[in-house]
Formats: structure tokens, C-alpha cells, sequence
């Protein structure tokens, strides 16, 4: 037996006769750019999290990219963004010429910490990006609080985080936009790439639209320069049917953390492994368990030989990739990303994931502590 990392057959199987024939109403619709399936998607999706509107793209870095052009991020601007997240967080700020300001993470849940974002804040700072990271909300209390005291943008990168929860309040609906992914590995998964940008604000959404289309505001006038951000009509109708399920998928994410957080206490208790922590107020929604591990890469070295799938998220912190060397950081500067690169790893979490596979997963782990 083997427990991979993510295996989407057991997600899909039992509703692929759905997934097809939606994909093939498009097919046979002939209208395969916006459309119906698109205004319904993100109609539907803008009613799960509470949002005024959605605005479907092309990917999870196009929301990110395409709200920070909303915002007219330039050159000389500044945008505070983790150092410890996926890289398009960063990434689409130095697109536009601004400079992505990297802070340091909080150890315990992973995500920025906010002590240290305030202090990075200069006469330049125009936007922060909390990243929900792992499925986990960022304290949107304490970032608005900051945003608002020194007049910042908030993009919330919820791309791992879709129907989690802050207070009750949905991530991505919190912010100026909230930005989702729609990869395939992501809890609400496209069959292809996808994203999205939700914001309550009625003018921003009409410029989203038209970033989306070129800039346009009429076919071939253009107010502004945009790009072509869109989303498939094919993307909108499968994501139309997973939506429906993505609560059930949430709660066997949620049942599986818990089996794992149960079967592997000891050795937390041993100091051998840091489990993921819910901060009291939030709603988790798993879209990894990233573990703390002594000794990570033996880990997942013996672990792997064993048939249990994992992951390392991520192993070099933004500030020392080579692209971004021109920004000054060096190792030392963000000891806690640096950290975190070096000893998380994400175990199998997949809804599907079978009770007897999670078992070979604790075994195999405990296995591997019993030997050292
Ligand atoms: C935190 C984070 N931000 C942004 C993205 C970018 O999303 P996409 O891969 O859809 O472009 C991802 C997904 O990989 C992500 O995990």
C-alpha cells in the first residue's frame, strides 16, 4: 500500500459523470470564452464566501497580478508579502517593477508575522499581502488595523485557502480583493489552471474587468493597458460542479488532520515533530498538514521509501532566490523562513485519503523516530 502526497482519482470518480458532462455542454455551447458558465461560477462563488463580486482569471498569479495593476502598483512602490509562500506572491509585485518588501513568519502557524510587518513599513509601502498559507487564515483583525493606520492596500492571497474561515468571515473577503487558485492540488481544484479575485467594491470590479479584457471598457477602446486574464468557460463549469462539493471535501480534510494530529501527538510530545496549530477564531482548512520534523530530509527520505508521498513547501525562502538577490537580503536576515525551509514537510491530507493509509502514514513516521 502507498499513501501519495495528492491522488485526485478518489475526488473525481465519484463525480466524473457530472465533471464530463458539464465540460461537454460547453464543448457542445461553442461559446468557450466567458459566457454563462462564468457569470453563474462566479455568482455561486461570490455567495459561498460573502463577496460583492468575482471576477474569474486565468490564474491564481493573474489574481494577484491583475489586482495589484488595479491598484496601480509602480516602480518605486513598495509591497510587504511573506518571505515563506509560493512565489508568485512576490513574484507578481516585481513584475510591475515595485519592490516586494519580504517579511519574516510567525513559527507556530506559518503565516506573516505582523509585529515585524509594521515595522517594514516606509513612505513608500502601498499594499500588504497576508497569504493564507496551508489553508490557515492570516489575523485579518491586525492587518486591517495596520492597513488602516498607515492607508495600505490589503490583497489577500487566499490561493491555499479557500473557504476557511477568520472570525466567521471568509478568506479572500476581508481584504481590497481576495485572490483564489484554482490548480488542480488546490482544495477547490480547476481541471486546468484558474483563479480569481473577489473584492466588495462595486468600481474596483469594473476595473478588474477590463484589466482582464486588454483594459478595455468597449470591444477595441481601450482606457488602460490590461492583459488577457480570462478563464475558460470549460474551467468555470467543472469548478461549478466541485463547488457544490468542497464543504464535504473541507470536512474529510478536517477529519484527516485530526487523525493525524491524534496518531502523532506523542511525538510532539517528544519534541520530535511541531503539528499544525488552529489558532482559537480560526477555521483551518488543511490544504496541507505541514509538519515541523527533527531531522526532515532522513524523514522523508525513509518515509518515501515506504510509500508515503510528501512534499517540501517551500524549501528556499523568497528573499535568498537568485532573482530577487538585487533586494539585498541575505541568509540570516529572515531567520524564521530560513527555518521553516529547512524542517517543514507536508504529509498526504487529500480527501479520498483512506483510513488505512493515514495508519501506514503515522506508522511509518513513528517508525522512522523509534530508529534515530
Ligand atoms: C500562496 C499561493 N499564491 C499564489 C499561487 C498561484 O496560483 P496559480 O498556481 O494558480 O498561479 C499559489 C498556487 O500555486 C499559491 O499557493
Amino acid at each position: 500500500m502507498k499513501a501519495p502526497l495528492l491522488d485526485l482519482e478518489p475526488i473525481h470518480s465519484p463525480i466524473r459523470d457530472e465533471l464530463r458532462q458539464a465540460v461537454l455542454k460547453v464543448l457542445d455551447s461553442n461559446q468557450y470564452i466567458g459566457g454563462p458558465e462564468l457569470e453563474n461560477f462566479e455568482r455561486e462563488i461570490s455567495s459561498y464566501c460573502g463577496v460583492n463580486y468575482s471576477v474569474g482569471v486565468s490564474s491564481g498569479t493573474d489574481a494577484l497580478l491583475i489586482s495589484l495593476m488595479a491598484l496601480n502598483i509602480a516602480p518605486n512602490d513598495e509591497v510587504i508579502v511573506p518571505s515563506y509562500t509560493f512565489f508568485s506572491t512576490a513574484g507578481s509585485v516585481a513584475r510591475l517593477g515595485a519592490k516586494p518588501v519580504f517579511c519574516d513568519i510567525d513559527p507556530t502557524t506559518f503565516n506573516i508575522d505582523l509585529v515585524k510587518a509594521s515595522k517594514l513599513i516606509s513612505p513608500n509601502t502601498k499594499a500588504i499581502i497576508p497569504v493564507h498559507l496551508f489553508g490557515q487564515t492570516v489575523a485579518m483583525r491586525e492587518i486591517s488595523r495596520i492597513a488602516d493606520d498607515n492607508g495600505l492596500y490589503v490583497i489577500e492571497d487566499a490561493a491555499q485557502a479557500v473557504g476557511a474561515q477568520y472570525t466567521n468571515r471568509m478568506a479572500g473577503s476581508m481584504g481590497t480583493f481576495g485572490c483564489l487558485s484554482f490548480f488542480p492540488s488546490k482544495n477547490l481544484g480547476g481541471i486546468g489552471d484558474g483563479g480569481l479575485v473577489m473584492t466588495n467594491d462595486g468600481e474596483l470590479y469594473e476595473l478588474l474587468l477590463s484589466l482582464r479584457q486588454h483594459g478595455a471598457t468597449e470591444r477595441y477602446y481601450h482606457n488602460r493597458i490590461g492583459g488577457n486574464f480570462r478563464m475558460d468557460a470549460i474551467q468555470a463549469a467543472a469548478l461549478r460542479i466541485k463547488l457544490r462539493h468542497l464543504d464535504e471535501w473541507t470536512k474529510t480534510r478536517r477529519t484527516n488532520a485530526a487523525y493525524y494530529l491524534d496518531g502523532l501527538k506523542d511525538l510532539e510530545a517528544q519534541g520530535y515533530i511541531q503539528l499544525p496549530v488552529e489558532v482559537p477564531g480560526n477555521f483551518h482548512v488543511y490544504n496541507q498538514f505541514v509538519i515541523r520534523a527533527a531531522n526532515r530530509d532522513a524523514l522523508q527520505r525513509y518515509i518515501g521509501e515506504r510509500g508515503v508521498g510528501t512534499a517540501i513547501y517551500y524549501p528556499l525562502p523568497l528573499h535568498l532566490q537568485e532573482c530577487f538577490k538585487s533586494l539585498g537580503l541575505k541568509r540570516g536576515d529572515l531567520p524564521e523562513s530560513e527555518k521553516a525551509a529547512e524542517e517543514t514537510l507536508a504529509l498526504p491530507i487529500f480527501p479520498g485519503l483512506t483510513n488505512e493509509q493515514m495508519s501506514l502514514v503515522v506508522e511509518i513516521v513513528r517508525q522512522f523516530y523509534a530508529s534515530v
